[in-house]
């Protein structure tokens, strides 16, 4: 297919794998479509842009990524409006962030029409399986790592971009209970926080798992310096409702620049909300649980959408919020964001990209 400026060559399957007979499994990130979008980098550009079935990659054991971590990734969403059109949520945004995780990785930036023409080619084509339900979506996770074979630690020559899509379900299918980490970190100050690049991912894996053990579903991150200041939830960013003002942490190297977080602070503005993007202490969470001024705790991410928190373990205490049901206002932006999306409501249409 030829579109104005990228021209994809297009290789589709002869059959589909979907089978109208069988349920999708919509666990996240289990089902993956038909085709997959591939483009490389060498020599200074992108080339070969091929939408092909979705298959294993070959490569050598020296691929760089594979030993020094060169590897950054996306997660945006497409999803079905009442009239069976389809919808991405901003994903000039992911673009750009893509490029921002590669600026910091000293990886190739790809250029933001590849990005959009790639998605958008590749939702188009497998529009076939998006999942039916309010909590569902077609999850799409474009990535990009170093695949020069060659063993010196030095930023890899060559590129390989891709995009596979997965129809998914909701991340959590309840309420999460977490503990505020005082004692691991995520990232720090100066490092690789704010890049979506997997080694931050790994990083989080082992106190999570202690953490699980522990009962809890999701950690929420601390400043690696002191461990006095919320930085993130891993899977998501962390909002909170304390004193009736909409709090965030601020942005910074070591905190991801969420999407959803962006939208939900622009939109909480709009309605005349008090939003506060700054260093948020454990010790006024901790506070704001004991005399009640905390009302409302929730991540918020493109996979987890707004994940509502039940309970926050800190120092070894767990303390329970209120009940969901009361939760003005997370409840009322997840309506909102979830019509959105779904082109329902006639606000912030640039934010958009119909397929
Ligand atoms: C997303 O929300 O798209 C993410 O990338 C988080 C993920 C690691 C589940």
């Amino acid at each position: 297919m030829i579109s104005e400026k990228i021209d994809i060559q297009i290789q589709p399957v002869p059959n589909s794998k979907l089978d109208s007979n069988e349920k999708l499994e919509l666990q996240f990130g289990k089902t993956f479509t038909d085709h997959m979008f591939v483009a490389d980098y060498e020599n200074g550009k992108w080339g070969d842009l091929t939408i092909q079935p979705f298959q294993n990659i070959e490569m050598s054991p020296a691929t760089s990524f594979i030993h020094y971590g060169q590897s950054i990734f996306e997660g945006l969403k497409a999803h079905a409006t009442n009239d069976g059109e389809i919808l991405i949520f901003r994903p000039e945004a992911n673009a750009k962030r893509l490029n921002h995780s590669a600026r910091r990785l000293c990886m190739a930036e790809l250029p933001e029409e590849i990005f959009l023409e790639a998605i958008k080619t590749l939702v188009h084509m497998d529009r076939a399986w998006m999942p039916e339900g309010e909590e569902s979506s077609l999850y799409i996770r474009p990535f990009m790592f170093g695949t020069e074979e060659f063993l010196g630690v030095k930023p890899s020559g060559r590129y390989r971009f891709m995009v596979i899509l997965s129809p998914s379900g909701a991340y959590y299918s309840k309420p999460v209970r977490v503990k505020i980490e005082t004692q691991f970190a995520r990232a720090m100050e100066g490092g690789v926080g704010s890049a979506k690049t997997s080694g931050n991912y790994a990083a989080s894996l082992f106190p999570a798992r202690e953490g699980f053990a522990e009962g809890y579903d999701q950690l929420l991150w601390t400043d690696a310096k002191d461990h006095e200041r919320i930085e993130e939830s891993g899977t998501m960013n962390a909002m909170f409702v304390l004193d009736g003002k909409v709090i965030t942490p601020k942005t910074s190297t070591s905190i991801l620049s969420g999407i959803t977080r962006d939208s939900i602070l622009t939109i909480a503005r709009d309605w005349g909300y008090i939003v506060e993007e700054r260093d948020v202490l454990v010790s006024e969470i901790k506070e704001g649980l004991q005399n009640g001024k905390l009302t409302e705790a929730f991540g918020v991410g493109t996979a987890a959408t707004i994940a509502h928190i039940s309970e926050i373990g800190v120092d070894g205490t767990d303390h329970k919020l209120p009940e969901i049901a009361g939760r003005e206002f997370s409840n009322k932006m997840a309506v909102y964001l979830n019509d959105l999306k779904r082109g329902r409501v006639s606000e912030y249409s640039d934010w958009l990209f119909k397929v």
